[in-house]
C-alpha cells in the first residue's frame, strides 16, 4: 500500500472535497433541468382558471402569457398600453382559443390601481400568478447621476417591488381558500452578482428574491407554489437585445425554460446558460475579490459611455 506524507494527504482530501463539490453541483444541474420538469409537471389550468401576468404586451411577460394560455389558462394581462393590450389580447384569442381579460394600470401611479385590480378581478378565479412587470435604467448610471432621479427612482420602487407585494396580496387570498395556486415573481440575475451601475434596479431585484422566499417559505404546505425567477440577459425592449445568443436567448425561449422550472425549484435563473455565467461571475468574484468587482464594473461602464454616446447623438 502506497504511504503518502501528511502534506499528500492534505492534497489528496482537499482535491477529494473540491471533486465531491463538482459532483454534487452537477446532480443539481441534472436534477434541475433534467430530471425536475419531467417528474414535477404542474398542471396550471387545474390551479385556476385564469392566470394573471403583469407587464405583459412584450417581451418576458407577453411570453409567459402566451405560454399560460398554451396550457389552457385563460388570461388576464395587465399593462400601461391600451393598443399594445388589445393586440395582444386578439393575438392570444385567435392563437390559443381562450379567453382574455385586459386591465389598462401604470404600476408606477399611486395606490388607486390596485383598488381598480382588485375590482376587476373580484369574481375570477386566479389559479397562476406572474408578478412580471419591471423597469430598469435607461443605461447603466452611478447612483447620484441618475437622470431624472427621483422620479426615476421612484418609479422603479413602485414598479418592481410595490407591485409584487400588492398584487400578491391581492390574489394570494383566494389562493389559500381554493389552496392551491402558482406565484411566479420575475426578479434579475443581478440582485445575484456584483451589479454596480446598476445598483437600485438590482436592489428592487434583491427585494423581489428576499419576498418570494418568505412567501414560498409561509404559503407552500398551503398548496402554493411560489418561484423567483432571476434571469440574466433575454432579447427584450429592457435589454435592448435584439439578436439571441447562447447566453441571451429570446423572451419565447426564456420562458419556455423557465416556466418548466415551476414545481421543481422555487429559487432559479430559469435557464441554463444563465445559472452557469451567473456561477462563473460569482467564482471569480469568490475567488479574485475586488478584480472580479473591477470586471463588472469596466464593463458597465463601458455600456455607460456608449449609450451616452448614442443618447448625446440623438
Ligand atoms: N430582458 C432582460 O434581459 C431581463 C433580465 C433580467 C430580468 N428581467 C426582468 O424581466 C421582467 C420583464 O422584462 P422585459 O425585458 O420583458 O421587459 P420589456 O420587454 O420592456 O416589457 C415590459 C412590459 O411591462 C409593461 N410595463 C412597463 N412598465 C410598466 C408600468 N409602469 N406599468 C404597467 N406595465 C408596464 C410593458 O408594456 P406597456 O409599455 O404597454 O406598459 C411591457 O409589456 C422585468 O421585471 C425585468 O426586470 C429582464
Amino acid at each position: 500500500m502506497a504511504q503518502f506524507s501528511a502534506l499528500e494527504k492534505l492534497g489528496i482530501t482537499f482535491l477529494a472535497a473540491i471533486l465531491f463539490t463538482i459532483l454534487i453541483n452537477v446532480l443539481k444541474f441534472v436534477y434541475t433541468y433534467v430530471v425536475g420538469p419531467t417528474m414535477n409537471k404542474v398542471d396550471f389550468k387545474s390551479k385556476g382558471k385564469w392566470a394573471l401576468i403583469t407587464g405583459s404586451t412584450d417581451g418576458i411577460g407577453k411570453e409567459y402569457a402566451k405560454e399560460l394560455a398554451a396550457r389552457g389558462c385563460d388570461i388576464i394581462l395587465v399593462s400601461r398600453s391600451m393598443d399594445k393590450l388589445k393586440t395582444t389580447a386578439e393575438e392570444i384569442e385567435k392563437d390559443f382559443k381562450v379567453s382574455t381579460k385586459i386591465i389598462q394600470a401604470n404600476f408606477s401611479d399611486g395606490e388607486d390601481i390596485y383598488d381598480k385590480i382588485g375590482r376587476e378581478i373580484a369574481d375570477l378565479e386566479i389559479g397562476t400568478l406572474v408578478n412580471n412587470v419591471g423597469v430598469s435604467y435607461i443605461y447603466p448610471e452611478y447612483f447620484l447621476d441618475i437622470p431624472d432621479w427621483k422620479q426615476t427612482l421612484e418609479n422603479m420602487l413602485k414598479t418592481n417591488c410595490v407591485s409584487v407585494t400588492r398584487m400578491t396580496g391581492l390574489i394570494l387570498p383566494g389562493m389559500l381558500k381554493r389552496e392551491k395556486g402558482v406565484i411566479i415573481n420575475v426578479g434579475s440575475g443581478s440582485s445575484m452578482i456584483p451589479s454596480p451601475l446598476l445598483t437600485v434596479y438590482a436592489a428592487t431585484k434583491a427585494y423581489v428574491d428576499k419576498f418570494t422566499e418568505g412567501i414560498e417559505m409561509e404559503y407552500n404546505k398551503k398548496g402554493i407554489i411560489v418561484q423567483c425567477v432571476m434571469p440574466g440577459f433575454v432579447c427584450s425592449n429592457m435589454s435592448g437585445i435584439r439578436r439571441s445568443s447562447f447566453f441571451a436567448p429570446t423572451a419565447k425561449a426564456f420562458v419556455k425554460s423557465a416556466i418548466s422550472l415551476v414545481g421543481t425549484t422555487s429559487r432559479t435563473t430559469g435557464y441554463l446558460p444563465h445559472a452557469l455565467f451567473l456561477n462563473a461571475i460569482n467564482t471569480i468574484h469568490a475567488l479574485t475579490g475586488r478584480f472580479g468587482v473591477w470586471l463588472v464594473t469596466r464593463s458597465m461602464e463601458n455600456s455607460r459611455r456608449k449609450a451616452l454616446k448614442k443618447y448625446k447623438k440623438q
